[in-house]
Formats: C-alpha cells, structure tokens, sequence
C-alpha cells in the first residue's frame, strides 16, 4: 500500500487526498530553498546513526555518497521536483532511496519531520544572519567613506525637523552607523540562540537511540544542545527574533532613506543621488527621482509585516508541532531577499552620493548658534536657565529689527546682559560651534575622529 506514494506517512490509511487540499499541504515551492541544510542535517545524522551503533559503516558511506549526490543535483539545477514531493524532507529522502536504494529506509530511524525541520530552519537562520550581517557591513563600509572626507563640513543639525545647530556630515553619516552597528550585535545575539540543536527530539518526546547530541551539534555547528524535547520541535523564536531584526533594519534604513529623499529634494539640495541610483519622470523631462530611498523607505513595510506575519503565526498554537509552522519560512526569506538587495542598493547609493557643501553652508543661519549665546554666558558664570532667557530675548530682539542674530550691536548685548564683551562676534562661527562639542559622541571634528576610529572595528 505505502510503496506505490511517496508520501511520508502513507501507511496509516489508503485515503487519497484531494487534489487541492494536495497543494495546499505542500511546501516544497518554497522549502525547496532549505535543501543545503536538509542535506547537511542529513548527513550528520547519518553519521550519529553509525556512531550509536544502529548503522554499519558501509551504511553510513552508501547515505552520504547518496545525499552528496542529491546535493550535486540541486547545486547543477537538475533535481528534477515530483508530484509527490510534499516537501523538501520528503523530496530528498525520495531521491536518496532513487540513488542509494533501500538503505535510504534507514535514514529517518528515530528522527522526525519535526525535529529535522526545526533543524534546517535554524541552520538556514544562521547563514541568513551571516548573509545581513555582511549586507550591513557594506552599508557601515559606505557610511564611513562618506563621513571620512567630511569630518568639517558643516550642515544644519534638526529637531523637529527644524534648524537646531549646526553639525557636520560626517557627524550625520556615523549615527547610521551605529544604529546599524546594534542591528549587527542584535543579529550576533540572536545568532547565538539561532544555534541551539533541536536535531534529537524525535516527533516530540525525544530520541529513544541513545544518539549523542552534542558530537551532532558540533558537526553541524550548533553551539548548544536544545534541553527539552518538546521545546526543540516547537519553538520559533528563532524566527521571531531574525524578523524582528529585520524589521529593525527596514526601520533604521527607512529613516536613512527619508532623510537623503529630503535633502536630495531642490529645497535642501544637500545631496544628489548619482543617475546609476536615480530614475527620471516619462512625462516631466527635468525630474530626477530618488527612486532608490523611496523603494528602500517602501520595502521597509514588508519587513514588518513579515514580522507580524510569524508573531501571528505563532501566538495560539499549542505544544508541539503544528502545521501553521510551515507558514513560518516564506517571511523569512522574504525578509532575508528583500535586505540582501536593500542593504546592497543602499550601500551603492551611498557610496555614488555627492555631497553639495556650499548648499550645507548655506542653509545655516545665525539663530542656530543661540545656543551657544547662551553657553557664552554660562562660562561667565549665568545659570543656564538665565543664560537660555537672555539668548532667547536676542533673539526676539532681532527678529524684532527683521535682522540676523550677528547684526546686533555691542550695546544691544550689553543691554541684554552686561556680561556680554566685544568677543560675542567671535561667536558667529559655525566651525568654531562645531569644535565646542567635543566631548566623546559630540560632533566636534575630534570627537568624530575618535568615532570613525571605533566604527572601523566593526568591519574589521
Ligand atoms: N513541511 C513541514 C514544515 O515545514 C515539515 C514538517 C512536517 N511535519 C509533520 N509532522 N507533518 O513544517
């Protein structure tokens, strides 16, 4: 009865299924991408097999030769995928039994699904974090080249996204950088709970062969060993967690994205996006769209959603396996496609962005430096409450005569404060506001120094 399907759990009963329901049980169009580490999970079974015993020798080399060569066929691109094929567990042990013959029936001795596909999820996890994480450098990498040469050149810092002091380019580049610089150290985080082997729970109650999980865990590169068997075929935080990260990642190059949109517009002009990153209009001949930020702030949605999807996903299920989990691979390799291309894009733009210091300069104006009317008066001993209120009435004053902040008048300040002396003209110096902050983090081009020093850590 079970001979003439290839449907693992043939055997029970002789229904046939419905051709639908057929589809609609099936992974393989997608967990097809798991065949690298289904293979691998397999072969290091097999060998845990031989290890305790309940394979011979021969056995053992006949299931690797088989499964290296069901591998050389998925990396050729000539697997040929059957009806039949539920998924890809049941694809290539299908294919091995093809090659290998009956030895193939020995593979799944005291390993379920559940466990072998826990365990090829968290080894596709791992090598996904491995792939973002070196997106993320190529995007770190094209921050610094943008902030290394920039380390003085001045531009308006906001709030609100209103004119708050000045700051420099470099200063803005490397606060990407360190936002990306804790996705990096979150996706290593989540890494090292990634790499926990569920390989050895059986169905859900754990292995009855005596199988030495750690020596499995090393040959596969887990770091630990799952400690409950019932935890091992159910959990998914794993999944959670990458897609949280990726959905963090998609928020931090979202707002990237909205600022370079911003000042890539006429209005700002601080930036311009090279043509190889930029697209026209078929109607308006003289737009040049930053149509690359736009699809990164956009791709940022599905990042998200992905998220939601495998939360949702997961919230009501029971103890152990359930089938919703099969549902639990297409948003992550969502994820892991749509940032593998964004980060990649993004770095490029970066790296072809040309910067238009003049414009920078020119968006500067003197009420920017208030503040530092009012650090003025605190080294000479004003409260900074006090000093914040007298800068503040500066302010007002000049706005009052529809004048600049700098063109006040010596007795207009001494009037304001007999603190005041002739050297506030020394103020109204944007490098020299610049250079004030110079405390570790500050924007001074020292400070910046030391950052770019340490975020060059990153990549090495
Ligand atoms: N294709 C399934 C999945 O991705 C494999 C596990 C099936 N296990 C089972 N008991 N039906 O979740």
């Amino acid at each position: 009865m079970a001979t003439s399907s290839n449907l693992l759990w043939v055997g029970r009963g002789s229904g046939e299924l419905d051709a639908l329901m057929k589809r609609f049980n099936e992974s393989m169009p997608f967990d097809i991408r798991l065949w690298e580490a289904d293979i691998r999970g397999s072969i290091a079974y097999a060998r845990a097999l031989g290890r305790a015993k309940l394979l011979t020798r021969a056995e053992v080399t006949a299931l690797t030769r088989g499964l290296e060569a069901v591998a050389a066929e998925f990396r050729a691109n000539t697997f040929a995928v059957q009806d039949d094929d539920e998924d890809i567990h049941t694809a290539v042990e299908r294919r091995l039994r093809e090659i290998a013959g009956p030895v193939a029936g020995k593979l799944h001795t005291g390993r379920s699904r559940n466990d072998q596909v826990a365990t090829d999820h968290r080894l596709f996890c791992m090598g996904a974090i491995d792939q973002i994480s070196a997106g993320l450098r190529e995007a770190i990498a094209a921050l610094l080249a943008q902030a290394e040469p920039h380390v003085k050149t001045v531009m308006p810092g906001y709030t609100h996204l209103q004119r708050a002091q000045p700051i420099t380019w470099a200063q803005f580049c490397l606060a990407y950088v360190w936002q990306f610089a804790r996705d990096l150290d979150r996706l290593a985080d989540a890494r090292r709970r990634t790499a926990s082997l569920p390989l050895g729970s059986g169905a859900l109650a754990g292995n009855p062969f005596a199988i030495d999980r750690a020596a499995l865990a090393e040959d596969l590169g887990f770091e630990t060993v799952g400690e409950n068997s019932l935890d091992g075929v159910s959990d998914r935080d794993f999944v959670a967690e990458l897609a949280f990260c990726g959905a963090l990642i998609g928020v931090h190059l979202s707002r990237l994205a909205e600022d370079l949109v911003l000042y890539a517009t006429s209005e700002f002009g601080f930036v311009s996006f090279a043509e190889a990153y930029s697209t026209g209009s078929s109607l308006m001949p003289q737009k040049k769209n930053p149509d690359a930020m736009e699809l990164t702030r956009g791709k940022s949605g599905r990042l998200v959603g992905n998220l939601m999807s495998v939360l949702t996903l997961l919230k009501g299920l029971p103890m152990t396996y359930d089938k919703d989990m099969q549902e639990d691979k297409e948003p992550i390799f969502d994820t892991l496609d749509t940032l593998t291309m964004t980060l990649a894009v993004v770095a490029g733009a970066l790296r072809t962005l040309t910067v238009n210091a003049g414009r920078m300069r020119g968006a500067l104006d003197p009420a920017m430096l208030s503040t530092d009317v009012a650090e003025y008066l605190v080294r000479r001993g004003v409260p900074f409450r006090e000093a914040h209120h007298i800068a503040g009435r500066a302010v007002a004053l000049a706005d009052g005569k529809g004048e600049s902040l700098r063109a006040l008048t010596l007795a207009e300040w001494r009037a304001l404060s007999p603190r005041f002396g002739a050297d506030i003209v020394d103020l109204f110096n944007y490098a020299r506001s610049v250079a004030s902050r110079d405390a570790s983090g500050g924007t001074s081009p020292r400070a910046i120094r030391e950052q770019i020093r340490k975020a060059r850590k990153l990549l090495a």
